[in-house]
């Protein structure tokens, strides 16, 4: 089913920016590993594709569906704010702030998946 593999890749994508953080930190020369390089892009590739086959399979348009305009917003967020804690953040401080924000837009995420009820839009 879609959804369940949109579900599991979601999840690879998360643990894989946790791992690639948890080795920023330590300083690890692994980042450099050519699979640490090449897979998150194919992942987080795979993870947009099968969300917009999910949307586009179930008729959601975020026009129409304002939890799903704020979830795509959410999704922009965390990919922005996982570039800056893995490639722009200068020192540990800012990495770890970079981290924290970006887990907190998952956490948006994953409710505004499961609730279908936007959070910071509704009203509007
Ligand atoms: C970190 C990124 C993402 C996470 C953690 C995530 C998480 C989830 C979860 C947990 C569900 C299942 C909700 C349920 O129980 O019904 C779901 C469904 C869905 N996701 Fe994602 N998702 C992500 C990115 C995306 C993106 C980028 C798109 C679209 C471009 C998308 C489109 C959808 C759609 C259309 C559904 C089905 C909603 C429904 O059942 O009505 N997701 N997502």
């Amino acid at each position: 089913m879609l959804k369940n593999l949109h579900m599991t890749i979601a999840v690879i994508s998360v643990l894989l920016f946790t791992f690639r953080f948890a080795l920023t930190l330590a300083n690890s020369n692994k980042l450099t590993l050519k699979w640490l390089k090449i897979a998150p892009h194919i992942i987080d590739t795979l993870l947009l594709g099968l969300g917009v086959a999910l949307s586009v399979q179930l008729a959601i348009n975020p026009v129409e569906q304002l939890w799903f305009a704020e979830k795509l917003f959410a999704v922009f967020a965390y990919i922005f704010t996982g570039y800056y804690t893995l490639k722009l953040a200068r020192n540990r401080a800012m990495q770890i702030i970079g981290f924290l924000g970006a887990i907190g837009w998952v956490m948006l995420i994953v409710r505004l998946a499961i609730s279908k009820e936007s959070v910071f839009l509704a009203g509007l």
